[in-house]
């Protein structure tokens, strides 16, 4: 996979050089490109940003830099060869980032990433290269950063770690807390490893035990208390045929009952 990214902060990107992603990188398996977007900006401080139209806080960064840039990176990637570049716009207000847009993204072979500072990007930079390319808008979460940098981190190492040969284990990611196409998505529960007993902590017999059939259905009802307690919601969008009996007893103790279209709902108290 080539992923450029186009940056006012390019020593932001310096992590991609280090652990999962710096060892794919060196084996070949990721072609990441930094770019300083103010190499594409004329004037004598280099500007990349101007007031917003309409008024109002803060700086919007400038169509020019920007369009220079992403047709110098497009045509420099097509010479390279790669083709089908997905354009990847990190900002609060687009498509929450989860396992399954990891998934379809990993599956693309070029990513070009275009962080913003300030207040964003001239739109008409978006709705140019909507033309041409899928121009995908993601946010990592319900908070403001003070730029695209952090999130650009977040979306290459839930890539990348997806793409054939990365992970030693292929099934690693099997269970991952979301993986899409999971019976269920619950949240992964505890994990443990060796000495058996640390400050006078042990480790849940079961685990200990060697019997895998104890082990998965400890480990399911472990990742059931734990979405229950923390992402409720996950529990309520289930398909409830992806419960079965054991499921189904546990979340009755935990308060969890079908409501009227089959899907759990917590029990109002006192039931
Ligand atoms: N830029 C600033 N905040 C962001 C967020 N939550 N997600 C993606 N990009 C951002």
């Amino acid at each position: 996979m080539r992923i450029d990214v186009v940056t006012i902060f390019p020593e932001y990107l310096d992590p991609l050089n280090v652990s999962l992603v710096g060892k794919a990188r060196a084996r070949g398996l990721l072609d990441v490109h930094v770019h300083d977007l103010r190499g594409w900006a004329h004037d004598r401080h280099n500007t990349v940003d101007d007031t917003p139209y309409g008024g109002g806080p803060g700086m919007v960064m400038k169509t020019e830099p920007w369009g220079e840039a992403l047709d110098e990176v497009l045509a420099g990637g097509y010479e390279a060869g790669a083709c089908q570049p997905v354009l990847v716009v990190p900002t609060p207000s687009g498509r929450p980032f989860t396992q399954q847009l990891a998934v379809e993204l990993s599956e693309r072979p070029w990513l070009i990433f275009t962080p913003a500072r300030y207040e964003g990007i001239d739109r008409r930079v978006m709705d140019e290269y909507a033309t041409r390319l899928r121009v995908q808008e993601v946010s990592i979460g319900d908070y403001v950063l003070a730029g695209g940098e952090a999130p650009v981190l977040v979306v290459v190492e839930a890539v990348a770690r997806l793409l054939p040969g990365v992970l030693g284990n292929v099934e690693s990611h099997r269970d991952d807390s979301f993986a899409p196409g999971a019976m269920a998505s619950l949240l992964e529960g505890p994990v443990y490893t060796k000495p058996p007993e640390w400050r006078g902590r042990t480790v849940p017999d079961v685990l200990l035990s060697g019997h895998h059939g104890r082990v998965a259905r400890w480990r399911r009802d472990e990742a059931l208390r734990r979405t229950v307690d923390h992402r409720p919601d996950l529990i309520a969008r289930c398909d409830p045929a992806a419960f079965d009996r054991k499921d189904r007893e546990l979340l009755a103790v935990l308060g969890w009952q079908p409501g009227p279209d089959g899907r759990y709902e917590k029990a109002p108290e006192g039931r």
